[in-house]
């Protein structure tokens, strides 16, 4: 049996382009998702966010389903575009209304807020005016982030800057699959610095609270011991973890990956002290994880979102898959866990994401067994002196999965888009159970 200590933090999490719908409503500005998505192809069978499971009417609702999974915790993302609809300047205060209710009904629960201050919705004026490869989007994120941290700190202690900024600058401004669309791998490089200098920014401004960043991380390993598979396997760490986490936790950018980018840019938007603003205290790392990736070096360039590194391919593990198509194996999210705690030693540690999409729509054993395994990880994890403190499911309820739209669901809440009725899955009830036994 697997054993988790009573202080261990059970959660589920959301977004607020993903659940709230209300697009137009009490002053939220456009989003750089809504323009996106609404762009011809852009998303499959055209689906938007502007109703999604409704949540910005439904809120109290849905809180109480949460109380009765038993959560002690919910990780949601306050969108930017409903504090200040151009992105700047005027603050819109029936936004920030919106997020205390939604705070208050969490606390009459019992249940700590988690909120994450930028989850993918950028304002559209900011992409106007140059989006996250432009210096001041970071400026303009770190006036927004205190902003609401001044509004809610009084009732919400945990904060989470960004999620996924790996997503936001590779899949919105390389591949173009997010939004905005942009394919400039250069853009996209800059982005990622301009996100990352946002954080930091805003982890100063929020000094006096606990602060965090999620990043989505993966198990990586090279197909063969050959050379070019272990470079591709190297190339692949380098872009979707180090060039991230070795920023926040030590405060440089890995040289090696430096030098797999040099055809891209030369690094002259870093200027002297970023790094050190990007290293700002950090109480926690927060871990998206969803699926391993074994990797080969290629003979010739493939279309890629590792920019400079395109003469890599993703290699079939030959393990089962999720409906989404992504390989299940949790020995990726224990070999993770414990590479954290290796390399990056002091920092506490939260799965902030890990889940899976799967059809069916209430009787989800697969969905069961995925949670059962990687919580599995979790635990044995612990055993070995991981500093994990707490897992959050991803997601509370079925939402709108970006390029996927609706039809890929990962929550353990079903939503009929139809009556936006809710129904607990199998999985639901089985997280319960566990979240009331602390045990598999
Ligand atoms: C990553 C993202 O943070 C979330 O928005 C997304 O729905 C899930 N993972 C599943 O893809």
């Amino acid at each position: 049996m697997s054993t988790f200590k009573p202080g261990f933090l059970w959660g589920a999490a959301t977004s607020s382009y993903q659940i709230e719908g209300a697009v137009a409503e009490d002053g939220r500005g456009p989003s750089i998702w809504d323009t996106f998505a609404a762009s011809p192809g852009a998303v499959d069978n055209g689906d938007t966010g502007a109703v999604a499971a409704d949540h910005y009417h439904r809120y109290r609702d849905d809180v109480a389903l949460m109380a009765e999974l038993g959560l002690g915790a919910y990780r949601f993302s306050i969108a930017w575009p409903r504090i200040q609809p151009d992105g700047s300047g005027a603050v819109e205060q029936r936004g920030l209304d919106f997020y205390r209710k939604l705070v208050d009904a969490l606390l009459e629960h019992d249940i700590q807020p988690w909120p994450t201050l930028y989850h993918w919705d950028l304002p559209q004026p900011l992409e106007d005016t140059g989006g996250w490869p432009s210096r001041d989007t970071a400026e303009r994120f770190a006036d927004y982030a205190a902003i609401v941290h001044d509004a809610l700190s009084d009732r919400v202690a945990h904060w989470t800057t960004l999620n996924e900024p790996w997503c936001s600058a590779f899949l919105g401004y390389a591949t173009g699959r997010h939004a905005p669309g942009r394919r400039e791998p250069a853009a996209a490089v800059r982005a990622a610095h301009h996100l990352l200098l946002g954080h930091g920014l805003a982890a100063e401004a929020m000094s006096d609270s606990t602060v965090g960043i999620s990043l989505n991380l993966t198990d990586v390993s090279p197909a063969t011991r050959g050379e070019p598979d272990l470079d591709a396997a190297r190339r692949i760490d380098g872009m979707q973890n180090r060039l991230f986490l070795d920023p926040v936790l030590l405060g440089e950018y890995p040289a090696d990956v430096r030098a797999d980018l040099a055809g891209v840019t030369s690094f002259d938007h870093v200027r002297p002290g970023d790094l050190k603003t990007i290293a700002a205290p950090l109480d926690f790392l927060g871990i998206n994880y969803y699926s391993p990736m074994l990797v080969a070096g290629a003979a010739a360039p493939t279309p890629s979102a590792y920019v400079g590194s395109d003469r890599v391919a993703q290699v079939d593990g030959g393990r089962p898959r999720t409906s989404i198509g992504w390989e299940i194996d949790e020995r990726g999210l224990l070999n993770l866990l414990r590479r954290l705690k290796r390399d990056y030693p002091a920092t506490a540690l939260y799965v902030t994401e890990n889940g899976a999409a799967f059809e069916p729509p209430v009787h989800d054993k697969a969905r069961i067994a995925y949670l059962d395994g990687h919580l599995r990880a979790c635990a044995a994890a612990i055993a070995q002196g991981v500093p994990l403190k707490g897992y959050f499911a991803w997601s509370l309820l079925d939402n709108f999965e970006w390029s996927y739209g609706y039809a890929q669901r990962f929550g353990l809440l079903h939503v009929d888009y139809e009556t936006q009725e809710r129904t607990l899955k199998d999985s639901a009830r089985w997280y319960a159970g566990v979240i009331a036994r602390k045990a598999l």
